[in-house]
């Protein structure tokens, strides 16, 4: 049943059809279609513009239907142009004209921007918790890890060394960041479209106030263009979800790299390995590749309606009906990737000796002579330079620093005594390092209770939405 044609003397051709046709994807809306409704039903009723006993029926028919969607035995047909005709079919099959009563004071246009938004606040409510998963997952490992010495990369060169639990707990805080993301975002968009109609707002009586709280949005948006018009909530729901992508394709690089034979650090457990067809002692770390590559289609998500956005005439067009897909997709694609990244964080066993013999090679105590000279007033760079010469020193001899004579040290710099072999361990290199935010043992301790408050936190913070949210949806 088409929710127009007056005017026209035929309907659309076949592929005109196919073309405008979104029932495949969009039936997805139907529960917050029906939630979204109920509202403007009940703001119809407040203004006498639906009889009471019509509006009685229509709202068991619309409970009902929510019923048979969340069971799945109220499904579309083929011949739906999309979720909205699809329900007012069935609400004019099971009531007769007046199924078609809702539309009084109502478009597609304010109703589907609504829709999406309910949607979109919804399920990024969902995906915060399993990012909170995964923060929880990667915090237990960084506090196993947490006197775990290995060595640090910059330019993947040895550098310094860290305590790997430190390397881990880097991870929690830009997922911290994207739980920030999420919870400002979640503020900014929780604003009503419904009652913007077409674009100009209402001749009838509505109250778009009134249904923005019935569905639990803080605020009615201020302008009724505006609201047919902003899928900025969208966009910038699609960067939150690029951006977490991107977290995890970095982490799945460290990954990939640690259980390479050459690392050999990481131990990947067998449910969360895969095996190959032809070369029988494989075992890939497909979960983390996996991870890496998705985030090309959630960077791909972003681009498409960022170029469907640009230099789009206000208030509606169809091209906004080409929103909905990328949001799935990077929904979907998150909601099937955490949960195994998940899972392969929690079973990963490093290997401590591994890391920590490799903690002192390739010079990566260089600094720590630097640093003993400047501590005996050496300027720095006068520092540099005599360990850059110890470096080249072992380079051409082929030895670790500590492997250099008195008299070696003593002849590059004569600061150089024999008490720099005290800061030439990797222990020594860690604890001194206690600054805010470094990686001496103290300090990582701390930082990780101090995640782990922060967590909880945000745990209590996406549960007290949630529970208003399916409040509102009545689940
Ligand atoms: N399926 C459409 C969409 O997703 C619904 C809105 C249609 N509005 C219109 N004026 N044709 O955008």
């Amino acid at each position: 049943m088409a929710l127009w044609g007056g005017r026209f003397f035929s309907g659309p051709a076949g592929d005109v059809f196919a073309l405008s046709q979104s029932i495949e994807f969009d039936w997805r809306l139907a529960p917050y279609d029906i939630r979204s409704s109920l509202a403007h039903l009940a703001v119809l009723e407040r203004a006498d513009l639906i009889e009471v006993s019509d509006a009685e029926k229509i709202r068991s028919a619309l409970k009902q239907m929510q019923k048979e969607v969340r069971n799945g035995s109220l499904t579309p047909s083929a011949a739906d142009e999309d979720v909205h005709s699809a329900l007012e079919r069935v609400m004019t099959e099971r009531l007769g004209p007046i199924g078609g009563s809702l539309r009084a004071g109502r478009s597609r246009n304010d109703q589907v921007a609504t829709d999406l938004r309910l949607f979109a606040l919804d399920h990024m409510l969902e995906l915060s918790k399993i990012i909170i998963a995964l923060q929880w997952a990667i915090l237990s490992k960084a506090a196993e890890y947490s006197d775990a010495p290995a060595p640090g990369f910059t330019h993947l060169q040895h550098a310094q060394p860290v305590i790997f639990g430190h390397e881990l707990a880097k991870h929690v805080h830009s997922l911290d960041r994207d739980l920030d993301r999420i919870k400002d975002w979640y503020l900014r968009t929780s604003r009503s479209p419904l009652g913007a109609g077409a674009l100009a707002g209402s001749s009838l009586q509505l109250d778009p106030e009134a249904s923005a709280r019935d569905l639990g949005f803080d605020a009615a948006i201020a302008n009724s263009i505006d609201a047919v018009s902003d899928r900025d909530f969208v966009a910038e729901a699609l960067f939150i979800l690029s951006m977490i992508g991107i977290h995890l394709s970095r982490m799945g690089e460290e990954w990939c790299l640690w259980s390479s034979t050459e690392f050999g650090w990481a131990k990947l457990d067998d449910a969360y390995a895969t095996g190959s067809s032809i070369m029988p002692q494989k075992k890939n770390p497909d979960i983390a590749e996996l991870a890496r590559g998705k985030a090309g289609r959630l960077i791909g998500n972003l681009t498409s309606v960022l170029a469907m956005l640009k230099g789009l005439p206000f208030a509606y067009n169809r091209d906004l009906q080409e929103d909905k897909e990328p949001l799935f997709n990077s929904i979907d694609t998150l909601t099937l990737v955490l949960p195994a990244f998940t899972g392969m964080v929690a079973t990963t066993t490093f290997d401590r000796a591994k890391m920590s013999v490799a903690a002192s090679t390739g010079f990566s105590l260089a600094t720590e002579i630097a640093d003993f000279l400047v501590q005996s007033g050496v300027p720095f760079a006068q520092a540099h330079e005599a360990a850059g010469k110890c470096v080249h020193l072992c380079e051409s001899t082929n030895r670790e620093l500590h492997e250099l004579s008195d008299t070696e040290f003593s002849s590059i710099h004569p600061g150089l005594t024999p008490e720099v072999r005290g800061v030439l361990t990797v222990s020594g290199a860690l604890t001194s390092r206690t600054t805010f935010g470094g990686t001496a043992p103290t300090a990582v301790a701390n930082q990780i209770s101090e995640l782990e408050s922060k967590i909880s936190a945000s745990e209590k913070w996406f549960a007290d939405k949630a529970n208003h949210f399916s409040g509102m949806m009545g689940q």
